[in-house]
């Protein structure tokens, strides 16, 4: 009998709740407020409230639930101890669904009638089940963490994870306090403030560091990428502590002085992302795959028709590889925006490039283009079939996210540098803006039919298992 441990299975709530909330208050409302904005048509007073239940709902639902899902999935295996108690699953599941839909409502319910007992119980609930499910969630994985033998595969990567989990914990708990003061206020807009800081916090501790970690752990085998042989513990030392750095003065010394260290934290954190993407070789390909230190190289297999130049497979997930070069080249800019900033701040001027443009670049281009090309290709294996139903869906998916990405970021990027004498160009960046919401939506709606496939031909598999 074999002694290796057994697995919990793929729970695939966490990845069918994800995109419906992507479906919904994330890149449909994102869909909403943009052709608002864009069209410049009237705002409603529900319009800020929106704004704040779109932004949770994309982090913590669409890019939150998929971590949550797959990171319970993939640590024990890495890590070769099983999760412990498998059934809490369930409750991270339904209690961060409960977080989304309720935040959502109650926001919603409160912007309509402020101070109504309903909308207030709402908020206030969606911020405690939220809190509760990132507790479980934390237990579960931090576990396994904690019981992974040393030598494993997850050795290497545990430092990115264990910052995570930090994350997590640092980002749910400011945001259910958020939640709940304004349940307390009975006001339907959280304190922009403590509701920003928990969204900000998520991108750079949780959704870095975990892209990160998988990024190691699955390019050399998905893309044949050399394999990490460089100083991950030290670069993650750097990294957490240029984020101490940018996220901290701000809060205890608010004024000039902060300002400043705020200013270095930011140089610094451009430069180790910088550092990080010259380290993982997938843009430039300087180092030779880790396939060339084979000396036997493996014969194509039978019946199979031969796999791509470079790559390992049949093009049977599409063109995935396209997404994770356009995301890394999403956060490539982001960092050198990054870094300019800081540079700024450190010289005493006005950061050029606009918070809300360099958010949606970690956000909506990093973090949501890795995840439409990473999902189809690592899901299908996990439910149990090779392949995803339409390749050329994941494609479409790819030009319709970065189209969603670029229309999102660049008009607001770019604004202060458009010559006025061109009023058109201005026009069009508006428009642009306007439709990104629309095909964000779209491309989500890709990948959702294309995992849906997937799993449904698994558990018709199943069904007719053992007949004839
Ligand atoms: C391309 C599609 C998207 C569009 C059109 C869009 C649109 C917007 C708009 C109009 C705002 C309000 C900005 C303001 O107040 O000035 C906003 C805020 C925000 N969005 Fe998006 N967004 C998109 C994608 C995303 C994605 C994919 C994420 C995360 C994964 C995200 C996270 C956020 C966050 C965190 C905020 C700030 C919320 C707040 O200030 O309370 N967005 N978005």
């Amino acid at each position: 009998m074999s002694d290796s441990p057994r697995h919990a299975p793929f729970t695939p709530f966490f990845v069918c709740t994800a995109l419906a909330a992507a479906l919904s208050a994330g890149f449909g409302g994102a869909a909403l407020l943009a052709v608002l904005l864009g069209f410049e048509l009237p705002l409603d007073e529900w319009w800020l409230p929106l704004v704040q239940a779109h932004g949770f709902a994309q982090t913590f639902g669409w890019l939150g639930l998929f971590i949550m899902g797959v990171s319970l999935y993939f640590v024990p295996r890495f890590s070769g101890t099983p999760l412990r108690w498998p059934v809490l699953q369930t409750w991270v599941w339904a209690l961060t669904g409960m977080g989304i839909a309720g935040r959502l409502l109650g926001q919603l319910w409160l912007s309509h009638s402020p101070g109504e007992p309903v909308g207030r119980g709402l908020l206030g609930l969606a911020g405690l089940a939220g809190f509760l499910a990132v507790f479980c969630y934390l237990l579960l994985l931090g576990n396994s963490l904690r019981r992974a033998p040393r030598h494993q595969a997850i050795a290497a990567v545990k430092p990115f994870f264990l910052t995570a989990l930090a994350g997590w914990l640092l980002s749910s708990t400011l945001g259910a306090w958020a939640a709940l003061q304004a349940a307390l206020q009975g006001e339907a807009q959280l304190d922009m403030q403590w509701h920003r800081l928990s969204l900000d916090l998520f991108a750079a501790l949780v959704l870095l560091p975990v892209a990160f970690a998988f990024s190691l752990r699955t390019f050399p085998l998905y893309l044949r990428l050399a394999p990490p042989r460089w100083p991950v513990r030290a670069f993650v030392l750097c990294y957490l502590g240029a984020c101490t750095l940018e996220f901290l003065p701000p809060l205890l010394f608010p004024g000039e002085t902060g300002f400043v260290v705020q200013g270095l934290g930011k140089t610094l954190k451009g430069a180790a992302l910088l550092a990080f993407i010259w380290n993982l070789d997938l843009l430039l390909r300087r180092k030779p795959p880790w396939t060339a230190q084979l000396e036997v190289i493996p014969e194509a297999r039978r019946f199979h028709p031969p796999t791509r130049p470079g790559m390992p497979d049949y093009g049977e997930f599409g063109h995935f590889e396209r997404l994770l070069w356009a995301a890394y080249l999403c956060l490539t800019l982001a960092s050198l925006m990054e870094l300019w900033n800081g540079v700024a701040a450190l010289s005493g001027k006005e950061p050029p490039w606009a918070p809300d443009a360099l958010r949606h670049l970690y956000l909506a281009g990093f973090g949501t283009l890795l995840l439409l090309g990473m999902a189809p290709r690592m899901i299908p294996g996990f439910v149990g079939a090779r392949r995803v139903a339409y390749p050329g869906l994941v494609d479409l998916s790819g030009w319709l996210g970065m189209a969603a990405a670029w229309g999102r970021v660049a008009p607001v990027a770019l604004a202060p540098f458009l010559p006025e004498e061109y009023p058109t160009l201005g026009i069009l960046a508006s428009y642009l803006f306007g439709i990104s919401g629309g095909l964000g939506w779209l491309a989500v709606l890709c990948l959702t039919v294309n995992l849906g496939m997937a799993m449904r031909q698994r558990s018709n598999r199943d069904r007719t298992a053992g007949i004839g």
